[in-house]
């Protein structure tokens, strides 16, 4: 069994679903859904290819909608747009983006909104997403994004912005439904947003809203949201 300061010894349950998601990553790996995503990876990604099938994985097995902090141009939104489609349910899709450049070695952008609308239009789902511009704390954001859901709604939720998380779900959580699926990006690693995010990821694990279950590519966390 899993053990560590964020997997406490814990029940069997717990246990087989950390290891039912990873075997059903191994799964994705050996499907077409792998090379799709490899494209989405090198047109419009930073997240490792294995977080892209999860957040495919996610967005289709998930129940209720989703929401995004963070698209940048576009490859986390896309996986979710294509793996929703596939569910063959209508999911809403809202993704909330703060624009600008980026100097990025791979995939630069000088109109990130710009290039974020490109992307989505060039993968066939650019209806699928209601795409906010602003920042997530932003008091328009925020509203804006009520408008479109309301309390329990959402089964996917991904963070992949700045370094306050917390911020969001203080914020958010209480539209994400229980065992809603969270992927927050940054937990490891040296840059100035790591250590933030891995502190408050923590402190939200040992309050219990947040329920660990790995961590996958580069450096994102995954796990559920516990309803309070
Ligand atoms: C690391 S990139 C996202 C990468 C993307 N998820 C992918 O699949 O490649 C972070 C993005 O979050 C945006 N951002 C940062 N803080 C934000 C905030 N508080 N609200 C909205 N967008 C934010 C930045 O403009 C940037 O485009």
């Amino acid at each position: 069994m899993l053990s560590s300061p964020d997997f406490p010894l814990t029940n069997s349950a717990h246990s087989d679903q950390i290891l039912d998601l990873m075997s059903t990553l191994i799964d994705y790996r050996r499907q077409d859904v792998r090379q799709r995503m490899e494209k989405v990876w090198r047109k419009a990604s930073m997240l490792h290819v294995d977080v892209l099938l999860l957040i495919y994985h996610f967005a289709k097995v998930c129940i209720g909608n989703i929401l995004e902090i963070g698209p940048y141009i576009g490859g986390s939104t896309i996986a979710a747009a294509l793996g929703a489609r596939e569910s063959g349910a209508r999911k809403k899709i809202v993704s909330i983006e703060a624009g600008g450049r980026l100097k990025h070695p791979r995939l630069p952008s000088r109109n990130i909104i710009k290039d974020l609308k490109k992307n989505l239009a060039r993968f066939g789902v650019l209806e699928d997403v209601t795409l906010i511009e602003g920042r997530s704390a932003h008091e328009s954001t925020k509203s804006a994004v009520r408008q479109i859901f309301g309390s329990g709604e959402v089964g996917l939720f991904m963070f992949d912005a700045d370094g306050n998380p917390r911020r969001d779900l203080n914020y958010y959580g209480d539209l994400l439904v229980n065992h809603c699926w969270v992927t927050i990006d940054d937990y490891f690693g040296p840059g100035m947003k790591a250590a933030p995010i891995r502190a408050q990821v923590d402190e939200m694990v040992a309050a219990g809203r947040l329920v660990p279950l790995g961590y996958y590519g580069w450096s994102t966390w995954i796990g559920q949201w516990q309803r309070q």
